[in-house]
């Protein structure tokens, strides 16, 4: 048994690093990805069109999504198509399907997502709004783009979700309860996906990061390093395994941290949660409750 744990282990190492880069173009010419003015997304979109994808940039701010366009037009020259969705609004997707309609859509990228202040459960500033949109942005975006887009796929027989959830999602984590449970979600319903269109040539790949230095999360960390890479060096790891790994970390630090979660989770639930940062989220909550007290 330890035997096939380790070959996994070996082989998700090799994969991440070494791994040629699927024929992404084979699987339709255009690459659609939520969330692509920054972070991660911004490094999928960019990714996805060095290796030849057109793509469509979906992100709230027209500003930034028109400079991520110019970019990857001088950086990659490839064609781009610009959908300015705001996803905490319920009445974005008829608009968008009639923009998508008749693309030849390969690869789909649910990553956007919202994280809330660390605050026990009761405390989030404007909580019912708050949670609201954490589950619209988080949750129904990656139902419903996933609704819109995967009838072409299937049509075709063939295709790529990417649905980035996070390390968080494996376990639980007070002061972040709503946004560990918004990922858990993403983490089910990506690997019940999975079963169900297998057949049908289509590859769900869930991809739950540990730290990334990103805008979300750069104020927590002293700077990008192999604990928390940066977006580029994050999502050229993780499309190397696309087609090969269905469940990952995307990163090799993340996936020796997963495994070790995985198997701490089973023996010892609580150390875990102490491990995911349980003393950092509860440090953080502490110092927001105390600043909006004195204000
Ligand atoms: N960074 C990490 O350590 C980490 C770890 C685990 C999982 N993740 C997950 O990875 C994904 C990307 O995270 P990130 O770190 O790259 O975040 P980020 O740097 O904050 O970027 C988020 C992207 O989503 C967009 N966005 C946010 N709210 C939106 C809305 N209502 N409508 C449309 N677009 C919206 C942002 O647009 P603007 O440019 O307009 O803000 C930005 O392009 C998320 O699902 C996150 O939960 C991140």
């Amino acid at each position: 048994m330890e035997g096939v744990q380790l070959f996994h282990l070996i082989r998700r190492l090799y994969i991440h690093a070494f791994d040629p880069y699927p024929p992404f173009t084979s699987y339709g010419a255009w690459a659609v990805v939520t969330g692509c003015t920054d972070g991660i997304g911004l490094s999928y979109a960019k990714e996805l069109a060095r290796h030849g994808m057109k793509i469509v940039l979906i992100g709230r701010n027209m500003e930034k999504l028109q400079e991520v366009a110019r970019v990857i037009d001088k950086e990659f020259g490839v064609e781009t198509c610009i959908i300015q969705a705001d996803f905490t609004k319920l009445d974005i997707y008829d608009g968008m399907k009639e923009k998508l309609a008749g693309l030849d859509i390969g690869v789909l990228v649910n990553n956007v997502g919202i994280l809330t202040d660390f605050s026990p459960f009761l405390d989030v500033p404007e909580g019912e709004k708050a949670y609201q949109d954490l589950l619209l942005v988080n949750n129904l975006s990656m139902i419903r783009m996933t609704h819109m887009i995967l009838p072409g796929m299937v049509k075709k027989r063939k295709g790529i979700l990417i649905n980035v959830s996070s390390l968080i999602g494996i376990s639980p984590l007070p002061f972040l309860a709503t946004y560990a449970a918004t990922k858990a979600f993403a983490d089910s319903f990506s690997r019940s996906l999975a079963y169900e269109y297998k057949d049908k040539g289509i590859h769900v790949h869930l991809v739950g990061p540990g730290q990334v230095y990103t805008k979300m999360t750069h104020k927590l960390l002293d700077g990008p390093g192999f604990g928390a890479p940066t977006p580029d060096a994050f999502v050229r790891s993780d499309l190397r395994s696309i087609t090969k790994i269905q469940v990952t970390s995307g990163f090799w630090y993340h996936n020796l941290l997963r495994d070790f979660i995985s198997f701490l989770n089973y023996v010892a639930p609580t150390l875990t949660v102490h491990l995911l940062g349980w003393k950092l989220t509860s440090e953080l909550a502490k110092q927001r409750l105390a600043g909006s007290r004195k204000k």
